[in-house]
């Protein structure tokens, strides 16, 4: 890894969460120096804070981790970890594949300190532009513009020869509601209830049958002893997320290639079979344990946990202090009302769309027909000749790569295949004399 500050970078990543770590530290393990920087909007690194409730696992092997899959032996493993951190046995007696969010979220941390040097923080990207716009010559780097208060117009350029996009899933809230301080996306739940009084909340409301709006429902339960609890489900109660050893087969690195090489009709059908490992569904045991918990107030005869099953939230109203939530329900094909404090909605995440960032550029890449970006199995964009720079993604990639690709199932993998596509691509462009 090259860490002197170069005129143009060999990578820029945009977004430092952790699937662009991951590409850090395949970068940091690589025989060939590899100039880097990696720009991220928020001023430290954070994954998803605002769902580190405190009892939540993780939904992945801890084996699955920022490298092992590409390398076993890699010292940025999550064993590594543990053995630095001296918890080493004490995590094997647990006898647990799944740690906690919170625990791995240390472990991100952790490894992050050992590539800052490669990270500027509060550098959000607004948009890539070409170098020269109107030549005629490809362009071997793209302009990447980070907004800075402290440069001339509020921005700064930095040059790259390739660029790797990953900002993450974007929160989805019901059609037509906005959030505000009553409405809350569940990707920013603990934020929003930190800034409450408990005792101000006695009605509040989940809408979601996802694991998010699961995880929301138990922790309120059990924060708010005094309020009643709202679970507002599109169907009869949870369902369970398939992660028997036979489906967990979706995420291994060799069915990405089935899903890429597969007809539209394949891919299809792959998603339809497996999208319950992942999607609208739920973890076994918080399942279980919400049942208890209603089933427990049942046995007091003080009912705070209440199960709204086959609704949608349609329609949020502000009324003075409340908050009217319209529900569509499928029995009886009704509709009614429900004032609460607080409404969270658990409702889910659009896939990353790397348009936005990509500007003028997304102009240059090139789309399928059925306008979605056209992707290569290394993960680089279609481009016209206009770009002979590299631009990757890491997310965003669902309809090309498959369910893994908003997942950290497959990470440590994706990131030794982009970084091997750069190193390649740079000896290539070497060869041909066109590297500055
Ligand atoms: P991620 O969203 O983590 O990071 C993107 C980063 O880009 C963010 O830090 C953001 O600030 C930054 N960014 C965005 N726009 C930017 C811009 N314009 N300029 C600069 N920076 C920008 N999956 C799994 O396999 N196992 C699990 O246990 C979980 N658990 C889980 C919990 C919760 C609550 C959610 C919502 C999701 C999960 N997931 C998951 C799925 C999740 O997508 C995955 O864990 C990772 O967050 C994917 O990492 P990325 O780095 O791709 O995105
Ligand atoms: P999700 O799985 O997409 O679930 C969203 C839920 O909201 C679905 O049940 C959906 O129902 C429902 N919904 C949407 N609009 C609605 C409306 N208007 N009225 C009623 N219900 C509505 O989202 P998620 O739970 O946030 O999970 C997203 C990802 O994060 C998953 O990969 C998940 O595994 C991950 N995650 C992991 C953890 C963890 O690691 N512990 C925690 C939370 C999340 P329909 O399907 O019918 O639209």
């Amino acid at each position: 890894m090259d860490t002197r500050e170069p005129e143009t970078y060999d990578v820029v990543g945009i977004g430092f969460g952790p699937s662009n770590l991951s590409l850090a530290i395949a970068l940091e393990e690589s025989p060939e120096p590899v100039s880097a920087l990696f720009l991220e909007r928020q001023s430290s690194l954070g994954w998803h804070r605002g769902m580190l409730v405190p009892s939540a696992t993780m939904q992945v092997s801890f084996l699955k981790d920022l490298a092992t899959f590409r390398n076993p032996t890699s010292s940025f493993s999550f064993v590594s970890y543990l053995h630095d951190k001296g918890r080493l046995a004490r995590f094997v007696n647990n006898q647990d594949f799944f740690p906690t969010r919170r625990e791995f979220h240390d472990y991100l941390e952790w490894a992050e300190a050992r590539v800052r040097h490669l990270v500027a923080y509060d550098a959000e990207v607004t948009a890539l532009r070409l170098p020269r716009p109107g030549s005629a010559a490809p362009a071997e780097h793209v302009r990447v513009e980070v907004r800075d208060p402290a440069a001339p117009g509020g921005i700064r350029g930095v040059d790259a020869r390739n660029v790797v996009i990953s900002t993450g899933l974007v929160p989805r809230m019901p059609v037509g509601v906005e959030s505000d301080e009553s409405v809350w996306h569940s990707s920013a739940f603990l934020h929003n209830f930190r800034r409450r009084r408990p005792g101000e909340l006695k009605r509040v409301a989940v809408v979601g049958a996802g694991q998010s709006a699961a995880e929301i429902v138990r922790f309120l339960y059990d924060s708010l002893p005094d309020a009643q609890v709202f679970a507002i489900l599109p169907s009869y109660g949870y369902s369970i997320a398939d992660d028997t050893p036979f489906a967990n087969q979706v995420f291994d690195p060799d069915a990405v290639d089935d899903f890429y090489r597969g007809s539209q009709r394949s891919k299809d059908a792959i998603w339809q079979y497996h999208k319950n490992t992942n999607y609208s569904v739920v973890d076994d045991e918080v399942i279980r344990d919400l049942y208890q918990r209603a089933y427990d107030d049942e046995v007091s005869g003080h009912r705070r946990l209440e199960f709204v099953n086959l609704a949608r939230v349609v329609d949020v109203k502000r009324l003075a202090q409340d908050t009217r939530v319209t529900v569509h329900s499928l029995a009886g094909d009704t509709s009614y009302d429900l004032d609460v404090d607080v409404l969270v909605c658990a409702t889910g995440y659009d896939p990353m769309d790397p348009s936005e960032v990509l500007g003028e550029l997304d102009a240059h890449c090139l789309q399928d027909e059925n306008g979605r970006h056209r992707v290569g199995r290394d993960y680089r964009l279609a481009t016209t000749d206009a770009l002979a720079c590299g631009i990757y993604l890491q997310g965003g990639t669902e309809h090309s790569h498959g369910l893994t690709s908003s997942l950290l199932s497959n990470i440590a993998v994706r990131s030794g295949e982009i970084a091997r596509s750069i190193v390649n691509g740079r000896t290539a462009a070497h060869e041909k004399g066109v590297t500055a």
